[in-house]
């Protein structure tokens, strides 16, 4: 079939076959590539925070939001040799941030090692060498006379001990007293069905005791060293990225499903002591350990930029607060964002900024207002309204993004930006690459907060595997994002950032799938969307270079952009079908260096990585022969990288 290729910039228009194609490309930049323009959304979905990127490995370590006296209060806790075990609300707590406690009756007449265990979140690591940091507040309900000691250990499930410590305790006191241990086990364990426990000996009079426990916590080493910090292996993955931004807290889960359990910045900085956590919008309990200054210091650590959100007077339950009521939310927001940026000397949320190790400001540009107001648009037009008319005048650096759908409602001010979502179909991302080509050039701005190929079957995206959703992306899935992403490039005059979502999911209790980066407690899995993300992100160029255009209908896609201070011309090409597809290129530059590199990543349609397969697609390097006109295969779903210097 003959289709003639859509002319751009004045060099002689090319008849092509389907599958063989000759792109010509301008040595004439014609808009610089932001540099924000490729990053990472985060949310707490899918344990992605606790349970993930955060390293704290107990889970359910503080009783947080849990009912008293319930089983459930116990999760992930377990009784060792008879213990007692209830949470209970403590008529003494550790902290008013904390008011449940885990109470431990050692039975009469019991022996041996008696206590609790926590199973981690679906399992711990343990790694020889690895220095464990753990800790944990007790009290006595009874003074007494007893003296003894804690056992604080690693143990397989089977209760055979990989590491363990011992702490000299009395009971002669009713106050709460805290424990800090570390703990460094010289084997590693062949599982990671392993236990945290703290065991008191019997022998020693212990029977009869009532011990009240709080806010544990075991730390295995972190990224950068971090106190409270990031898990090593998936803070590695993500910095390999070389993510440019951040957005953060969330997503559905910055929300709440009632206005009470929204997330609140200040019940996320400070003390653990100090943070009551919340019931999260994916079906678990957060402990905000991984709080708003948590947040901002891994940005630093990576480089990023944060694109940051405020809570916009909207509950995912369906309650839109009354505009006359928004007086104290829009505060809030204030508060958060001078927490931010402010003057420690002006602010008072600044100062606490200061009084926390950051007396300087972070940076912050891009502020959120709300998340997906589409779902509540006939509020968002005051809600929007009285939001950044209020805050607005008081951050004038600050360009605020608005969260319902682009244009719709018409909101006033008139939004700078704008955040879209995409979830569909890998041919819904090939078939909209131009999606934004058409777009007025007028100042406004947009970012692809959220976007992920999920199904293969376009009449039901959100539906079950049975029905196309996907349980992983997929080489077919991966070449669509990539196709789309080509786009974005393309409009990056007007695209600042684009990120995939979601980023995590712990592969024990995923919420939603696919993700980005699946991990379980022992290993990182990243998937076929991520070596695009990564392969994209790593090869930015300062500036597009316009070429043919691709066909608008087709399956075959590329964008070009040129590194500066390198002189090297990168092409992206993203082949969404199963045939190989000839391209040839024309470079009528002044000279083209003889060879160049490929970067490739390809695979079968449904090719996935995955716990059972992690690395059956990831990128392969070769030297492929460039010049001033080179040709160029790119495999049935493939996504290619080429890059070469050129002046
Ligand atoms: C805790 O639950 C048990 C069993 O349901 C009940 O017997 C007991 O009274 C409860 N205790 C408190 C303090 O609610
Ligand atoms: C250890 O963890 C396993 C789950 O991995 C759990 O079934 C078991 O009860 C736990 N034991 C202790 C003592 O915590
Ligand atoms: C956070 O601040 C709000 C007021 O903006 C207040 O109602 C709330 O109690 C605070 N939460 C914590 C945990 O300090
Ligand atoms: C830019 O164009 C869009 C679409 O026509 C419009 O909705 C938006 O308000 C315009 N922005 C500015 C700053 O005029
Ligand atoms: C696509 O989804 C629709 C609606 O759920 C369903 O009827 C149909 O069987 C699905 N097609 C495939 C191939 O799974
Ligand atoms: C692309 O669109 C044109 C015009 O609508 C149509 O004639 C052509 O068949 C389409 N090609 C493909 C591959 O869908
Ligand atoms: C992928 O598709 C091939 C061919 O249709 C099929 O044989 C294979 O089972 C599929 N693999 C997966 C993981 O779905
Ligand atoms: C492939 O080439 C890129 C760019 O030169 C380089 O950054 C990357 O490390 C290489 N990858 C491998 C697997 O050699």
């Amino acid at each position: 079939m003959l289709i003639s290729a859509f002319e751009l910039w004045g060099f002689a228009s090319i008849v092509l076959v389907v599958q063989a194609v000759t792109v010509t490309v301008s040595p004439t930049a014609s808009h610089p590539v932001p540099t924000t323009l490729w990053g990472q959304m985060f949310e707490d979905i899918s344990h992605s925070g606790d349970g993930g990127l955060y390293a704290e490995l107990l889970q359910n370590r503080a009783f947080q939001q849990v009912t008293p006296n319930t089983t459930a209060a116990l999760n992930a806790w377990h009784s060792i040799n008879g213990a007692a075990l209830s949470v209970v609300a403590d008529i003494l707590p550790v902290s008013s941030a904390l008011p449940n406690s885990l109470q431990v009756t050692i039975p009469a007449g019991s022996t041996g090692l008696v206590g609790v265990g926590n199973e981690g979140y679906f399992g711990i690591k343990v790694t020889a060498g690895s220095t464990y940091t753990a800790s944990f507040h007790y009290r006595f309900a009874k003074a007494s006379s007893f003296k003894g000691s804690f056992k604080v250990a690693l143990q397989t499930a089977a209760g055979r001990s990989l590491v363990s410590t011992s702490v000299s305790i009395t009971g002669e006191t009713t106050k709460w007293q805290e424990v800090k241990v570390t703990l460094r086990p010289t084997i590693s364990a062949s599982s990671t069905a392993n236990n945290f426990t703290v065991t008191l000996d019997s022998g020693s009079a212990a029977s009869g005791q009532i011990v009240h426990f709080a806010l544990f916590s075991l730390f295995p080493p972190t990224f950068k060293n971090r106190p409270n910090g990031m898990r090593v292996d998936i803070a590695t993955t993500l910095a390999e990225m070389g993510p440019s931004f951040f957005r953060l807290p969330g997503g559905n889960n910055l929300e709440g499903q009632t206005v009470d359990q929204r997330w609140q910045w200040n019940a996320t900085v400070g003390p653990l002591l100090n943070r009551p956590g919340r019931i999260g919008d994916w079906g678990y309990i957060n402990t905000d350990g991984l709080g708003l200054m948590d947040y901002l210091n891994w940005c630093e650590d990576l480089g990023m930029q944060a694109i940051m959100a405020i809570w916009s007077g909207f509950a995912l339950g369906g309650t839109s607060v009354a505009e006359a009521d928004l007086g104290p939310y829009i505060q809030q927001a204030m508060d958060q964002i001078n927490f931010v940026i402010g003057d420690s000397k002006k602010s008072a949320p600044a100062a606490l900024r200061a009084s926390l190790g950051h007396p300087d400001p972070y940076p912050l540009a891009y502020v959120e207002v709300g998340n997906e107001d589409f779902f509540a648009a006939s509020t968002y037009t005051y809600r929007w309204h009285d939001f950044v008319t209020a805050l607005q005048p008081k951050f004038p650096n600050i360009r605020f993004i608005a969260t319902s759908d682009t244009f719709n409602p018409i909101l006033s001010p008139n939004p700078q930006s704008w955040d879209q979502h995409n979830y569909n179909t890998p041919s819904w991302f090939a078939e909209n690459s131009f999606f934004y080509d058409g777009f007025e050039r007028n100042g406004t701005t947009y970012f692809e907060g959220e976007y992920a190929a999920i199904s293969t079957n376009s009449s039901d995206i959100f539906g079950t595997p049975a029905t196309g959703r996907l349980t992983f992306p997929t080489m077919q899935s991966a070449s669509g994002e990539a196709a789309y992403m080509t786009g974005l490039e393309r409009n990056a005059d007007i695209v600042f950032s684009a990120s995939y979502a979601p980023l995590l999911n712990h592969v024990t209790n995923s919420q939603w799938t696919p993700n980005l980066i699946s991990f379980d407690a022992g290993n990182v899995y990243p998937s076929t969307s991520y070596y695009v993300q990564k392969l994209f992100s790593l090869n930015r160029g300062d500036e597009y270079l316009p070429s043919t255009l691709p066909v608008q209908n087709g399956t075959l896609f590329w964008s070009v952009v040129r590194k500066i201070s390198t002189q090297q011309i990168i092409i992206k090409i993203s082949n969404t079908v199963e045939t190989a597809a000839d391209l040839t290129f024309e470079l009528p530059f002044r000279s083209v260096a003889k060879t160049g590199t490929a970067q490739i990543l390809t695979g079968a349609a449904n090719a996935s990585n995955t716990p059972t397969t992690p690395n059956l697609v990831v990128p392969r390097n070769s030297t492929i022969a460039t010049g001033k006109r080179f040709s160029y295969i790119a495999p049935g779903f493939s996504v290619s990288v080429l890059s070469f210097i050129a002046h």
